[in-house]
């Protein structure tokens, strides 16, 4: 699929719902008893991954009017799987779900998914799942396909070696069927979901600084809710309606929660004109999901630095500040990024590589990387990898230079973006 230079992008743009929580909502629905009504579910491949998977385990699921009905198998119900549970390309379904597979005293489950999933470690939530007394038997002792052995499990404290949601989210789901208060201690805070989610499902959870604690609580009773737009989906095209000359957009809907809304500070950081309310910083935790409104204008940018204390918090958007710091005035440095490396694709590489290939003055680093400002950016090909990411990144690189990008794996984006050729071409004033 080529993306050919694009005049502005103007228009009201109405973002996808959120990955991240349309997984956990379908889940912890699936812990609880009664129903409950989910609206604006994601329709995106990653988001059906979780819907099978929750089904197989007991779930009843509806779609009624648009809305999703999850009807859950309890939180120690969950049913024998006939087979393995594929969770497709899906890391947050493959991390999450253990968490509560792990509590139910003598089942056994299954986990496989895409090529992409076979490289993804796994031993991340093994240890901890462990160390509560579950069992985990993994492929070379650490990936996909691998095996949780349900057991009674004991609460505890455990520090997180990367800051990770989805393995801080893993080890507070096992927290809720264990004896005791759990606790999660990471290096830096990463998205919260989990715990507001928790927290509106009547569960005691408590955060102070970057530790989180459950208790023991097998009675969730999450409210119905709407999912807000993904910040990660949106910020494809707000970097594109900031780097196309003469745009203006109006972002509706989207998710305004701190620990998602990195990437927006460092835009406005990097000059990027980005007008609209997001929650503070360090906010205290509730049951709440902020949304916003945005307004985005194209203007001149200028190179920053993200330190390693920003990276949890924008962990998804990393390659599209590579993109914006080719524009930008200076030198842009990425450091403390190396989970990049075990994301869909290897981030680091497949980003580095990818916008070289199109003109781009960047380097790799070993947790990161450093981009050159030009200000200019030729085009010709690059590759997806099969990570829906690098996906949107080259077409935004593709409206954004001068020759165009023809993306080789387009289809990738629809993990977590069916419609996001969609919504460009809407926005593009033709
Ligand atoms: C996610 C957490 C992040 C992120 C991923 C979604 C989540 O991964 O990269 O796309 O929903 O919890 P890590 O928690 O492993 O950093």
């Amino acid at each position: 699929m080529r993306f050919a230079p694009s005049g502005p992008l103007r228009g009201t743009y109405v973002p996808p719902a959120d990955k991240s929580l349309s997984h956990r909502a379908a889940i912890l629905a699936a812990i609880g008893g009664d129903p409950v009504r989910i609206r604006n579910y994601l329709r995106a491949e990653d988001a059906d991954s979780t819907l099978g998977a929750i089904q197989q385990l007991g779930a009843l699921v509806e779609r009624r009017d648009g809305e999703l009905i999850v009807r859950g198998a309890g939180a120690r119900g969950a049913l024998g799987a006939d087979g393995v549970i594929d969770v497709g390309n899906a890391g947050t379904l493959m991390r999450l779900l253990p968490g509560w597979l792990a509590g139910q005293a003598g089942g056994s489950w299954t986990f496989d998914g895409d090529a992409s999933i076979r490289r993804r470690p796994v031993d991340r939530i093994a240890v901890p799942l462990r160390e509560m007394g579950a069992g985990i038997e993994a492929t070379d002792g650490r990936f996909p396909p691998f095996t949780v052995r349900g057991a009674s499990l004991r609460a505890i404290e455990y520090a997180l070696p990367v800051a990770s949601a989805q393995v801080k989210s893993c080890v507070l789901l096992a927290g809720l069927t264990a004896a005791g208060r759990t606790t999660v201690v990471e290096p830096a805070p990463s998205r919260d979901h989990t715990e507001r989610l928790l927290l509106a499902a009547g569960a005691s959870v408590e955060r102070a600084a970057t530790r989180v604690s459950v208790t023991g609580h097998d009675e969730l009773e999450l409210p119905d809710l709407t999912i807000p737009g993904d910040p990660s989906s949106a910020a494809f095209i707000v970097a594109a309606g900031v780097l196309v000359r003469g745009s203006r957009l109006v972002v509706e809907g989207m998710g305004a929660n701190w620990t998602r809304t990195g990437f927006f500070r460092i835009l406005e950081r990097m000059g990027g004109i980005v007008v609209g309310p997001l929650e503070p910083e360090n906010a205290p935790l509730t049951g709440d999901e902020p949304i916003t409104e945005l307004d985005v204008t194209a203007g001149p940018l200028v190179a920053t630095t993200v330190e390693p204390a920003e990276v949890p918090l924008a962990i998804d958007e990393l390659p599209l500040v590579a993109l914006l710091g080719v524009f930008a005035d200076g030198e842009t440095v990425v450091r403390g990024a190396q989970e990049l490396r075990v994301k869909e694709s290897d981030r680091i590489a497949t980003v580095v590589d990818g916008l070289a290939a199109l003109g781009a003055a960047i380097e790799a680093t070993e947790d990161g990387f450093v981009v050159t400002g030009t200000g200019r950016l030729r085009g010709g090909t690059i590759h997806s990898h099969g990570d829906h990411r690098l996906a949107m990144l080259g077409a935004v690189a593709g409206l954004a230079s001068e020759e165009g990008v023809e993306v080789a794996g387009m289809e990738a984006a629809a993990v977590s973006y069916p419609g996001f050729e969609d919504d460009v071409q809407a926005l593009l004033v033709p």
